[in-house]
């Protein structure tokens, strides 16, 4: 059976305050929008339809970066959620099978409660309500059922009567219905109530009205939770992070102290990994079994590998790989390079388009000196190579196998296998030179001081 999934996106979100479309701001790295996306997938859906309208184009730039499959539908105007959900019924016209509508401001819905809400839909019901219990039901619309658990009717909070506002189960928005059947109930939708708004809640009733039956589902209250201002983003950040923290340690990683540890949407961790506190994840990083990163250190778009040391203070950017063993010490900052098996950058470094062999020794304040001012270039460095302290390895440039360089060497030229580079000025001793030059000086001084 298959199954389509239409996310509404076409709001303002005017209570952000923001010139960027409220599905865009992120949480955990991502915007809601791919959050939505990624439920999406959680349930294998065959199609995704998104329904944009404000910052359309830059809504949809961002939906096609993640997932270039997704297809849009503009809602010009917004007339409710009804008149949203119609917009996707071209995108949808030769689909047969189950549409989930979801809320593209709404990021926390499982994929597993979607199926719950399948499972029960295919048990011969019309449409299928997800609701939730609210602590608070506030304008919230209410979800009206009977003795027998079936739903049968949404009624917003604007159009409820004081009885109905009593009611504390309430619609998450998200619904389930044949795709025929979803179409054919919305053309009979109008917008006769007190928002003049053409509701998608009305379904239920519609539905009804033609001998179906409805039924809803409760999910915990913090899966449907909504972002309308900048205020509920924090809220909803820190309620992933909860939720992500815990299930790094229920798969065996150590957080010291686990509140200070920001993760990533797609953050992957490994067994017996420890991670000290203060360590913040941008997003595609994996660290494999019995990697430690300490302290204050930042990983985006990198791959540590078992057994590997990162910090304290370390930075690792797009593209860094650190293979078994390998260590990244403090103030050092990798870009798109491969540190090989057991290799040790170990403090003050910059590491950028380079592959490090395996087991060599990077000395304190090396730096690959990668950029032109225009073209990027890469530096080869060997296995066992020793990099001596404060060498700027001028790229494009390789350091052969069991080669080093001078400490303080600007190396220019290629250093062969098993050689030494010595690229400085050669030292000169002057005897006595330092002492004569501060006796002048402080004469010059005490002269100076007696005019
Ligand atoms: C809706 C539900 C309400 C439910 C609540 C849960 C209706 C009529 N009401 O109310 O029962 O309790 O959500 O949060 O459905 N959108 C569009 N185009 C439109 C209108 C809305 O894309 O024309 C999008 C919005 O951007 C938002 C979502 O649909 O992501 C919900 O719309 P919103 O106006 O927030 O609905 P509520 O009044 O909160
Ligand atoms: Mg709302």
């Amino acid at each position: 059976m298959s199954v389509a999934v239409i996310i509404l996106a076409a709001g303002m979100g005017s209570r952000m305050k923001s010139d960027k479309p409220k599905v865009l701001h992120q949480i955990a790295g991502a915007p809601m929008l791919v959050h939505a996306m990624r439920t999406a997938e959680g349930i294998s859906a065959e199609k995704t339809v998104i329904v944009t309208g404000h910052g359309a184009q830059d809504v949809e730039d961002v939906a096609t970066a993640y997932n270039d499959t997704a297809k849009f539908a503009h809602q010009s105007a917004q007339e409710g959620t009804s008149h949203a959900v119609q917009q996707a019924a071209i995108a949808l016209q030769n689909f047969s099978g189950d549409v989930i509508v979801l809320y593209g401001d709404t990021p926390f819905v499982q994929p597993e409660t979607l199926q719950s809400m399948l499972d029960k839909k295919r048990e011969g019901h019309g449409v299928v309500v997800l609701g939730f219990h609210a602590a608070d039901p506030a304008r919230y619309g209410r979800l009206v059922t009977s003795d027998n658990g079936l739903l049968e009717a949404i009624v917003e909070y604007k159009d409820a009567t004081k009885e109905q506002r009593k009611i504390d189960f309430c619609n998450s928005g998200v619904v389930c219905v044949d795709a025929k059947l979803l179409f054919s109930l919305l053309g009979d939708v109008t917008n006769d109530n007190a928002s003049a708004e053409y509701y998608l809640t009305d379904i239920v009733g519609l539905a009804r009205s033609r001998g179906l039956t409805c039924a809803a589902i409760a999910c915990a209250e913090a899966e449907t939770m909504g972002v309308n201002s900048r205020a509920d983003l924090a809220v909803a950040e820190v309620a992933f992070q909860t939720r992500a923290r815990n299930l790094a340690m229920d798969n065996g990683t150590t957080l010291i102290a686990a509140e200070t540890v920001w993760l990533a949407y797609d953050t992957i961790i490994g067994r017996d990994v420890i991670i000290e506190p203060n360590v913040v994840f941008g997003p595609d990083v994996t660290i494999e079994n019995n990697a430690t990163i300490r302290a204050f250190s930042h990983l985006e778009g990198c791959h540590v590998s078992q057994d590997a040391i990162v910090g304290p203070y370390a930075r690792l950017r797009p593209g860094a790989e650190l293979a078994n063993g390998a260590k990244v010490g403090n103030f050092v900052e990798i870009k798109a390079a491969q540190i090989g098996e057991g290799a040790k950058v170990n403090h003050l470094s910059y590491i950028g388009d380079t592959n490090v062999g395996s087991e060599a020794n990077i000395g304190a304040g090396t730096i690959t000196c990668n950029y032109d001012g225009v073209f990027k270039h890469k530096t080869e460095i060997g296995k066992r190579a020793f990099i001596g302290s404060n060498t700027m390895l001028i790229a494009p440039v390789s350091v052969g196998d069991d080669a080093m360089t001078a400490s303080g060497s600007v190396v220019t030229a290629d250093v062969p296998d098993g050689a030494l580079a010595l690229g400085r000025a050669r030292q000169e001793n002057k005897p006595g030179f330092a002492l004569r030059l501060m006796n002048k000086l402080r004469a010059a001084k005490a002269a100076a001081n007696k005019d």
